[in-house]
C-alpha cells in the first residue's frame, strides 16, 4: 500500500503525468471533456495543487484557510491524509461483461475532529478493490487509484475493468494515505458476454431486473427500492427517470423536507441529490446492486385529465410532481422553466433553461454511476446492453435528448402537431440508432429485447383526451416503431415505461387497430408494454386514492383502450421482470405504506410472456391480481 501512495505522490511531483490520477476519476469528464468552456481541465486542477507547494505562504492571504498549516504551504500535502468520510457509502453501474463502474463519495474531514475546516484545494486520493471474496480477502481481481476534490462535489466514479463476464463481485474504496479508513461493501456484478448462449446466461438461473421511476423526496419513503433489494432477488436495478425532482413541495409532515430551492445551478443539483441519497433504502439498494439509469420529468397534465373522471372534487388538487431537469421538459424547454417561447426572462428561478439542464447533466453524472457514452455527447445517455444472447436492454432517451416540443401546458399548439409526421421524440440520430439497434438484436439471435425509456408508449384514451406529453403526442413516431418491427418480424420486444405515476399493462398494437389485433386473444400484436408506477410520487388518479375509487378510473380506461390489459393507480411501487429463453415474466409490487421507512409489500399481479408469441399470456394475469382492474377477457 504504501509503495503506491509513493507512486501516486510521484506521479503528482512530476507534473505532465500527474492528471491521469485525476482523469482515472469519471467525475471530472462531466459534463464534457475537450470543450474549454465546460468542461473541467484535470491539467489546471493539477497546476494549481503543485504551485501551492511551490509558493512562499508568507503573503498568501486567504480569509478560508487561516493557517491552517502555520501559514507555511510546504507542510501541506500533496494529498488529503487528515481523514475522509465516505458520506453516502457506495454504488455501481452500466456493468459490461468485463467491467463495471464503481462509484463514492470522500469528504476530507478535520485530523483532530476540531471545527477547523480542513484544506479543500488538496486533493484527496481513493484506492478501490474488487473481489470475489465477501469480505475482500485475498489479491483484489481489479484494482486502482483517482483522485476527487471539491471541483466534483467529492464524488469518484472509476470503471473497474478486467473482470469475468457474468460474475458477482465485492469492492470497497479506501484512503490511499491511511487504507484502515474503508467504504461499506458494495456488491455488484458484470454481465453474460455477448454470445454466450441465452440458456446459459446468469449461470442458467433467470436474470431478474427491479425496474423504478418517478421517486420524489418529499412525496414518501424510498421503500420500493429497499423492497427490492431485500425482498426479491433483483439482479439490476432499472431506473426511467425522475430519480430526483427540482421541485421543494411539502414533505415536512412526513420527515421529509427537502433542502434548498427550486433547481437551477451546480450547487442546487448537488444538494438535491446529496440529500435524496440519505434515504437507507436507496442507500442499500445502490450498495447492493449494479443501476442502469436514464433522466427525465413528469407533468401534471394526467393528473388533471383524470380528475374529470372521478368525485370528490379534491382529487382536481394539482400537485407539483416534477422532474429531474425540470417539468415536461423538451430539447430546448420546460414547463416551468417557461423560456419555451418568451426566452429566459419567464423563469422562476432567473436560470435559462440551457444553463439549468447544463448543471443538471454534470450532478447527474458526477453522482450516477453511470457510463459516458460518447465523451463528446454528454447529452447521449442512449445506450444498449448486449446481455448474453438472452437480451438486449435498449435505454433509450425519450425527454431531453432531441425532442420535439411538447405539451408545456400553455401551448395548445400541440394538440394540433401531435400527429406531424416530422415530429420526434428522439431526434433523427437516436431513431436511426434505435431501428439498427432492434434489428441487429435480432439478427444477433437474442431473445428479447426489452426497451427502457421513460414515457408511455400505448396509445392512452383518457375520456377522449389523450397525454400528449407521451407517445400520444408524437404518434408518427409511435406508428413508425411499430412499423419497423412489424415490418421486420422483430418479435420478443417489451417496452418499459416510466413517467405516468400508475401501472398500465397492454398488448403492443397499432392504436385503434382492432382487425389485426385481437383484444381477447392478443393474436396480431408484437409485444407488450410494462408502464410501471411511481417510487413515491403521487398517482396521476389523484393524490392518495384509495383502491376502490382508482378502480373506478381504471375500469373505464381499460374499457375504452383496447390494448390496455391491466391498469392500477393507487399503490406506490414497482415492478421485476424475470427473464430465461422461454419466458419473460413481470411481477407488480405495491409499497403499503410510504409515509414512513418500511419494507411493507405485496405482489400486486403476476404476467406471464411467452417467447414467440408477442402478446401478454392468456388469460392475462391468470386471471387474478391482488389490485388494479384487468381487461375483460370475455
Ligand atoms: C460523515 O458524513 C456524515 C453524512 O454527511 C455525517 O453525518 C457525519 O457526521 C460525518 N462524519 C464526520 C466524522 O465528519
Ligand atoms: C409562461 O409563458 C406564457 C407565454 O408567454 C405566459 O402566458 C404564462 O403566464 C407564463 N407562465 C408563467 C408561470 O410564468
Ligand atoms: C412538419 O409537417 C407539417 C405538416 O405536414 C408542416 O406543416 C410543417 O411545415 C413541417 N415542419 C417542418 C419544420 O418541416
Ligand atoms: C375515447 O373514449 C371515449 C369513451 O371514454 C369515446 O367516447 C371516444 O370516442 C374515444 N375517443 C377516441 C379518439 O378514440
Ligand atoms: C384513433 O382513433 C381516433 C378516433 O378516430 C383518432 O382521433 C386518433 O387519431 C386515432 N389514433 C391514431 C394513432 O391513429
Ligand atoms: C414465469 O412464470 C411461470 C408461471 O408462473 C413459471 O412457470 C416460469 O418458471 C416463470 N419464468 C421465469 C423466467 O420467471
Ligand atoms: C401510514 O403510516 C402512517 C404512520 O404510521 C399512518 O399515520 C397512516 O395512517 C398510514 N397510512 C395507511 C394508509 O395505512
Ligand atoms: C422484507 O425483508 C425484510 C428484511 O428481511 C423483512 O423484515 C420484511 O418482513 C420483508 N417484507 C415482506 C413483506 O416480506
Amino acid at each position: 500500500m504504501h509503495f503506491t501512495i509513493l507512486a501516486a505522490i510521484l506521479q503528482v511531483a512530476v507534473g505532465v503525468y500527474a492528471t491521469a490520477l485525476f482523469d482515472k476519476n469519471l467525475a471530472y469528464h462531466s459534463p464534457f471533456v475537450d470543450n474549454p468552456q465546460i468542461s473541467h481541465d484535470t491539467r489546471s486542477i493539477q497546476r494549481r495543487n503543485v504551485k501551492r507547494q511551490t509558493q512562499d505562504a508568507t503573503k498568501f492571504d486567504d480569509e478560508h484557510y487561516p493557517g491552517f498549516y502555520g501559514s507555511d504551504f510546504s507542510n501541506s500535502p500533496f494529498v488529503w491524509s487528515g481523514g475522509l468520510n465516505f458520506t453516502h457509502s457506495v454504488a455501481s453501474g452500466d456493468p459490461f461483461d468485463t467491467s463495471v463502474i464503481l462509484w463514492t463519495r470522500a469528504v476530507p474531514t478535520s485530523p483532530d475532529g476540531t471545527s477547523e475546516l480542513p484544506d479543500q484545494s488538496v486533493p484527496a486520493c481513493l484506492s478501490f478493490a474488487v473481489s470475489t471474496a465477501a469480505d475482500l480477502s485475498g489479491k483484489p481481481i481489479a484494482h486502482g487509484q483517482a483522485f476527487t476534490s471539491y471541483d466534483v462535489d467529492w464524488t469518484v466514479k472509476v470503471e473497474a475493468t478486467g473482470l469475468r463476464p457474468d460474475t458477482k463481485y465485492f469492492y470497497q474504496f479506501s484512503d490511499c494515505t491511511n487504507p484502515k479508513t474503508i467504504s461499506p461493501i458494495g456488491t455488484t456484478r458484470t454481465i453474460a458476454s455477448a454470445n454466450t448462449p441465452a440458456k446459459n446466461v446468469n449461470g442458467g438461473k433467470p436474470l431478474v431486473m427491479a425496474v423504478f421511476s418517478c421517486s420524489q423526496y418529499q412525496a414518501g419513503w424510498f421503500n420500493a427500492y429497499g423492497f427490492a433489494a431485500h425482498n426479491t432477488t433483483a439482479d439490476i436495478f432499472v431506473h426511467l427517470g425522475d430519480y430526483i425532482y427540482e421541485s421543494l413541495g411539502n414533505g415536512a409532515h412526513i420527515g421529509r423536507a427537502v433542502l434548498g430551492r427550486e433547481l437551477a445551478t451546480i450547487f442546487d443539483y448537488r444538494q438535491r441529490l446529496n440529500q435524496y441519497r440519505t434515504d437507507a433504502s436507496l442507500v442499500y439498494a445502490h450498495q447492493h446492486a449494479p443501476w442502469i439509469t436514464v433522466w427525465v420529468r413528469v407533468g401534471t397534465w394526467m393528473i388533471m385529465r383524470f380528475g374529470l373522471l372521478i368525485n370528490p372534487p379534491e382529487v382536481y388538487t394539482v400537485n407539483s410532481a416534477l422532474l429531474q431537469v425540470a417539468d415536461n421538459a423538451w430539447k430546448a424547454g420546460t414547463a416551468d422553466s417557461n423560456d419555451t417561447a418568451t426566452g429566459c426572462k419567464w423563469s422562476p428561478s432567473g436560470a435559462c433553461f440551457t444553463d439549468r439542464k447544463m448543471a443538471a447533466v454534470r450532478a447527474y453524472h458526477e453522482w450516477m454511476p453511470i457510463r459516458q457514452v460518447d465523451a463528446r455527447d454528454q447529452l447521449r445517455i442512449w445506450r444498449n446492453f448486449q446481455i448474453g444472447k438472452l437480451l438486449d436492454l435498449t435505454m433509450l432517451d425519450t425527454r431531453q435528448y432531441d425532442r420535439d416540443l411538447t405539451d408545456v401546458y400553455y401551448n395548445t399548439v400541440v394538440n394540433t402537431i401531435a400527429a406531424f409526421e416530422n415530429r420526434s421524440l428522439m431526434g433523427a440520430a437516436q431513431e436511426k440508432w434505435f431501428y439498427d439497434t432492434v434489428s441487429q438484436s435480432k439478427d444477433r439471435g437474442a431473445v428479447w429485447r426489452v426497451v427502457g425509456q421513460q414515457i408511455v408508449f400505448t396509445q392512452l384514451n383518457e375520456s377522449g383526451a389523450f397525454d400528449l406529453d407521451a407517445w400520444d403526442g408524437y404518434r408518427a413516431n409511435r406508428a413508425r416503431v411499430l412499423d419497423h418491427l412489424y415490418k421486420n418480424k422483430i418479435s420478443n420486444t417489451v417496452i418499459l415505461s416510466g413517467d405516468s405515476h400508475a401501472n398500465w399493462v397492454s398488448d403492443l398494437a397499432h392504436p385503434n387497430d382492432t382487425t389485426t389485433y385481437n383484444p381477447t386473444t392478443g393474436a396480431g400484436a408484437i409485444g407488450v408494454e410494462f408502464a410501471g408506477t411511481a417510487v413515491t410520487s403521487s398517482s396521476s388518479f389523484g393524490s392518495g386514492i384509495q383502491p376502490p375509487a382508482a378502480d373506478a378510473v381504471s375500469r373505464v380506461l381499460v374499457d375504452a383502450n383496447a390494448d390496455l390489459q391491466w391498469s392500477e393507480g393507487s399503490f406506490r411501487g414497482f415492478f421485476t421482470l424475470s427473464i430465461d429463453t422461454h419466458n419473460l415474466n413481470a411481477t407488480y409490487y405495491a409499497m403499503r405504506n410510504i409515509s414512513f421507512a418500511n419494507l411493507d409489500g405485496f405482489a400486486s399481479a403476476n404476467f406471464v410472456v411467452k417467447s414467440g408469441e408477442n402478446k401478454l399470456s392468456r388469460p392475462v394475469a391468470g386471471g387474478t391480481v391482488n389490485a388494479g382492474v384487468l381487461r375483460s377477457q370475455t
